[in-house]
C-alpha cells in the first residue's frame, strides 16, 4: 500500500519508501563495520519490526542470524505503566553472543529499556539497539541506542510496520496520521 492509497488519512508523508530503504542500508553498513569478524544475532521485536528486520537483514553483505521476541507493554491498561510481559521469548541461547535488538520505533523507551536489561542478564557478549525511529520528546526512560535512523517529533506516525489499531502496517512509506482517524 502506498501513501496515495490512504492520502485522506495522512497529514503528511514523513519518509518515503526510497528514503527508508536508503537509511536502512546506511544503518546496516554501520552495523556491518562494527561487527566485522564477529558473529551477529539480530533480534526483531514483533510485530512492528518485521519490515525493518526484513530489509536490514537483506542489506547486509554478510551472514546474520535472526530471532524474534514479542512483548506486551500494556501491563495494567496504560503503556506508561512500564510493565512488560514476554509473549514470545527467543529461541536462541544468547550467552556469549553479540546481539543487536532491532525495532521500528522508540517512544517512551520503556519497552527497549526493559528488554535491554532482560537480554543483558542472559550473559551475552554484547547487546546494542538499532531503531529506525525515535521520539526524543516522548522519552520517559533513558535508553542507550547505538543505531538510530531518524529522530522525529512526538506525533502519531504509521506505516512500515507502525500501526493504528492494526492498520497501516503494510504502508510502504511512513506518514503522520490525521487526527480525524483516531479522535
Ligand atoms: C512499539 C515498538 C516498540 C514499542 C516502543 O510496539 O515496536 O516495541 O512500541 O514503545 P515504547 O518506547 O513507548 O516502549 P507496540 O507495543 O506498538 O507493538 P507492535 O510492535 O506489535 O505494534
Amino acid at each position: 500500500m502506498d501513501a496515495a492509497d490512504v492520502s485522506d488519512d495522512l497529514v503528511n508523508v514523513l519518509f518515503t519508501e526510497a528514503q527508508i530503504q536508503e537509511r536502512i542500508k546506511g544503518m546496516a553498513a554501520e552495523i556491518e563495520r562494527d561487527y566485522e569478524g564477529k558473529e551477529l544475532l539480530i533480534v526483531g521485536i514483533l510485530r512492528g519490526a518485521v519490515m525493518v528486520m526484513a530489509d536490514m537483514a537483506r542489506s547486509f553483505h554478510r551472514h546474520v542470524e535472526m530471532d524474534w521476541m514479542a512483548v506486551s507493554s500494556y501491563g495494567s491498561g496504560t503503556k506508561s505503566s512500564g510493565v512488560v510481559r514476554i509473549l514470545k521469548d527467543l529461541d536462541t541461547d544468547i550467552s556469549g553472543r553479540h546481539v543487536v535488538i532491532v525495532d521500528e520505533i522508540i517512544d517512551t523507551g520503556l519497552t527497549l529499556s526493559w528488554l535491554t536489561s532482560n537480554l543483558s542478564s542472559r550473559n551475552p557478549a554484547s547487546v546494542e539497539i538499532a531503531t529506525l525511529l525515535r521520539k526524543p520528546e516522548a522519552l520517559q526512560m533513558p535508553v542507550d541506542v547505538k543505531y538510530v535512523g531518524w529522530d522525529i517529533p512526538n506525533e502519531f506516525v504509521v506505516g512500515y510496520g507502525l500501526d493504528y489499531r492494526e492498520r497501516y502496517r503494510n504502508l510502504r512509506d511512513i506518514g503522520t496520521l490525521a487526527p480525524h482517524v483516531y479522535s
